[in-house]
């Protein structure tokens, strides 16, 4: 029997489930995209906004997500066939299956990178080196056409073994151990930071709201970056969630995993702000941050190199359970929908993700001049899925269970067919049928025409 017809996997347990979904969501977006984009924006000030949409839309369109991937037992396109039958639904599904495809060859070259800085660390490699220095050493770096493809070549292939070991051996068993030294990680970096002399005014930042930074846009990057780390509409915890047990508490869980994504992003401007007021820094230095600005700072510290070894092993570990719940987007496509066995539609989709990262890596360097619309590879495929899919995906999906035919199987994913009470269900109900289509749809309108016109 091909191993599609077998029964399905599950996770084995319900810290098995948080780790697993947990590690999809944490991941760059907290701790490379969320300091800066906090930085940018009147640190506290973003941090209340972004509060806010976590709870009012993140947690709606995750308690979506889950209903419509345990309801349908089978990948993001599967599961909207089954939940919506011989409706066009499904395609929801398919755009999350590219989006997830494109994520993973921009993301995976990103991922490379914190391979690359962990060793340079480890070794001493930017000892001496002054933030201009530093600055050419990461612009040569990315440009360059083997280093960053050979890295995030190693990092598909850890990725692929992870995906080839199965849901429970596979990506169960590796997140339960990977997200708790997570924490221990950040949590050691945290206290270095904060005890550093002047930090505390980097705790300032960001626990204190400047609300004289915020503008519309904020609101906007605020939605924006709660789908993002969240790790919504792109069918990855469509997929999760078609392995979680008939009683898990659907609610529970996309509180729990919201709060933890919320609260390792926090985490990270507790690590980076202290750090960055103490070696006076400004703390609006954009993407750069973490590849320009934190090993400039390692190397001024005391024990720089082990905590800058440690800070890019932290990176590459959030990136990694990251990128699992990636590929296993497609893994679980290409096998269910297309009748692969688990091998070979790991095969497939490894090999057919690292060509397009390729492309977008050295879209970064000796490829730069092959535009659309003004963007290289890499952007095009990180605005596409990031800036589009995404959104569009969020909207569709809140539509489909707000207004449209997802309705009555949602309360009944939501309650586990009446075992549960649902006290909340007004509120939610609410936030999926008003509050989420209109701030997604804003976002959506936004990313689409605004942005490109400005
Ligand atoms: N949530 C991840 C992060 O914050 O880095 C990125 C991501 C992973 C997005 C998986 C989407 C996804 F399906």
């Amino acid at each position: 029997m091909s191993d599609n017809l077998k029964a399905r996997e599950c996770f084995g347990s319900k810290f098995g489930i948080i780790a697993a979904t947990a590690g999809s969501a944490v991941g760059l977006g907290n701790i490379w995209k969320f300091p800066y984009v906090a930085g940018e924006n009147g640190g506290g000030a973003f941090l209340i906004i972004y509060l806010f949409f976590v709870m009012a839309v993140g947690v709606p369109v995750m308690m979506s997500e889950f209903a419509i991937g345990r309801r349908g037992q089978r990948n993001a396109y599967g599961s909207f066939s089954v939940v919506a039958p011989g409706k066009r639904w499904n395609l929801i599904g398919l755009m999350g299956i590219v989006a997830a495809f494109f994520i993973l060859a921009f993301y995976s070259a990103v991922a490379g990178w914190t391979l690359e800085y962990m060793v340079s660390s480890a070794t001493n490699g930017f000892a001496g080196q002054s933030s201009h220095d530093l600055e050419n050493t990461f612009s040569a770096f990315i440009a360059n056409p083997i280093r960053p493809v050979v890295w995030q070549m190693v990092f598909m292939i850890l990725t692929a073994l992870i995906i080839l070991a199965g849901v429970s051996k596979g990506i169960e068993k590796y997140t339960k151990l990977l997200m708790p030294l997570l924490l221990l990680f950040i949590i050691v970096l945290c206290v270095r930071s904060v005890t550093l002399e002047g930090g505390k005014s980097g705790l300032a930042f960001l626990f204190k709201p400047d609300f004289s930074k915020v503008t519309a846009k904020t609101f906007l990057y605020a939605v924006g970056q709660a789908f993002f780390s969240l790790s919504l509409g792109m069918g990855a915890l469509i997929t999760y969630s078609s392995y979680f047990g008939k009683h898990e508490n659907l609610a529970s869980t996309a509180v729990s995993v919201a709060l933890s994504d919320t609260l390792i992003a926090i985490l990270a401007g507790v690590m980076i702000f202290p750090a960055v007021f103490a070696f006076g820094i400004e703390p609006s230095s954009g993407p750069s941050l973490v590849f320009i600005t934190l090993p400039g700072i390692f190397q001024k510290m005391f024990g720089g190199g082990f905590f800058g070894s440690i800070f890019f092993i932290l990176l590459a570990v959030a990136a990694l359970t990251s990128t699992i719940s990636l590929l296993e987007v497609v893994v679980a496509f290409f096998s269910e929908e297309l009748k692969m066995t688990r091998r070979k539609a790991t095969f497939i989709a490894t090999i057919a993700a690292s060509i397009l990262g390729v492309f977008a890596s050295l879209s970064l360097g000796i490829m730069k001049g092959v535009t659309l619309f003004g963007k290289n590879i890499f952007d095009i495929l990180d605005y596409s899925a990031s800036n589009v899919m995404l959104p569009l995906g969020g909207l569709l999906i809140v539509l489909f269970v707000g207004w449209f035919g997802g309705k009555k199987m949602l309360k009944a994913e939501l309650s586990n067919e009446g075992e549960l009470k649902t006290k909340y269900y007004p509120y939610f109900n609410f936030a999926v049928k008003f509050i989420a289509p209109v701030a997604i749809a804003a976002v959506f309108i936004y990313c689409m025409f605004w942005e490109s016109l400005g």
